[in-house]
């Protein structure tokens, strides 16, 4: 099989590129990456050598792309702006890549004829979540950042896709991940490190918003059932099924890396912030799918990780990051 991935140097796509050449030896993946500040070839050192592998630097809303997917069976689009805060800060990227981006991807599937175009979503384009209740597939889309605006609106797109030219597409909307490799900015991987060096964790509003944990392999197995079972025009949630609040994981973080609670600063609530998320998943049950990592151990395996790899974060931490994080936090 021939597959595309996008934003394969970010979090979850580089995961995803590992774990496939990992599982499917004979499988030749193409990943396409802009390089943003996401996008991190490290991440993917260990597959650089690898004959199945390529890597093409390229926006996925340039047309340049066109010429370097022909021939492939399969086109799985990770790539998109994705940090909540950032789409409050600067909207317009979200638009160009998560909607005019998977605009284009869906354009070049349809002229080219792939058999799979699979959109990688999130559990945030439903919103927020009321206390007990779970959103199905079929739930009403209600997002409520401009990341998650953008998200819902290339689904959408998609979903016309299918119904208008029956481009066979699949969309996954997983809720948070969280592993090595995580880009620092994001809620568990920013805490992680500030605890590693003493730095305050900036704790939004009452720290009481819930999230459900996904550790970031659980998720590729379930993309990869999705990519080898799923059934064409359907969308599957993917939930890691553990709902924490934030500050269990602030404590969480703190005990695993001895240090004090003191450090745990309690800071503005983000504008539009989502309470809680939580979503039902029995479509990719019923594939054979269920997360196999705890929360607790997957949270050791990460906060290990960032232990033992300063110098990955360090890197990123000490340049255009730092400028971000001081102009947001003040801290
Ligand atoms: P990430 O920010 O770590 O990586 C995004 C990657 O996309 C980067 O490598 C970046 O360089 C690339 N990219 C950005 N704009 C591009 C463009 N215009 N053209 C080509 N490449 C571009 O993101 P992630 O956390 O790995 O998330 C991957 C996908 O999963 C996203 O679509 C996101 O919405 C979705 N998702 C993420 C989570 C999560 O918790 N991280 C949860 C659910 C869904
Ligand atoms: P985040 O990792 O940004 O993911 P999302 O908002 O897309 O779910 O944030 C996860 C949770 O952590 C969310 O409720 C916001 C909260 N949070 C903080 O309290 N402080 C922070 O510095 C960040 C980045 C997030």
């Amino acid at each position: 099989m021939k597959v595309v991935v996008t934003g394969g140097a970010g979090f979850i796509g580089s995961h995803f590129i590992k774990y496939l050449l990992k599982r499917y030896p004979d499988y030749k993946v193409l990943n396409i990456d802009k390089l943003t500040y996401a996008g991190n070839l490290e991440n993917l050192k260990e597959v650089e050598k690898n004959p199945n592998y390529k890597f093409l630097k390229a926006d996925i809303c340039d047309n340049v792309i066109e010429d370097a997917v022909d021939g492939c069976d399969v086109i799985i689009n990770f790539a998109a702006e994705s940090h909540v805060d950032r789409s409050i800060q600067e909207p317009e990227t979200f638009l160009k890549t998560d909607v005019m981006g998977t605009f284009n991807l869906l354009e070049i599937s349809r002229k080219k004829g792939v058999q799979r175009y699979i959109q990688i979503s999130t559990d945030e384009v439903y919103g927020s979540a009321d206390k007990d209740y779970a959103f199905s597939e079929e739930s009403p889309l209600n997002p409520s950042s401009p990341y998650s605006a953008s998200k819902a609106s290339a689904d959408l797109l998609v979903l016309s896709y299918y119904k208008t030219y029956k481009t066979p597409v699949i969309i996954i909307r997983s809720t948070n991940n969280y592993g090595p490799n995580q880009y620092p900015e994001k809620f568990i991987p920013l805490f992680i490190t500030n605890a590693i060096e003493d730095k305050p964790l900036p704790l939004y509003g009452d720290g009481k918003n819930v999230r459900d944990w996904l550790f970031v392999l659980d998720n590729c197995r379930a993309i990869d059932t999705i990519l080898h079972k799923g059934e064409i025009g359907i969308i599957y949630n993917v939930a890691g099924g553990q709902e924490k609040e934030n500050i269990f994981i602030a404590r969480k973080i703190l005990e695993y890396l001895d240090k004090p609670e003191s450090l745990i600063k309690f800071v503005p609530d983000r504008p539009g912030h989502d309470r809680r998320y939580s979503i039902s998943c029995e479509r990719i049950k019923d594939l054979g799918w269920k997360p196999e990592v705890s929360f607790e151990e997957g949270l050791r395996i990460t906060v290990e990780w960032y232990k033992n790899n300063e110098m990955w974060w360090k890197k990123i931490k000490s340049g255009e990051f730092l400028e971000y994080y001081r102009r947001q936090y003040k801290l």
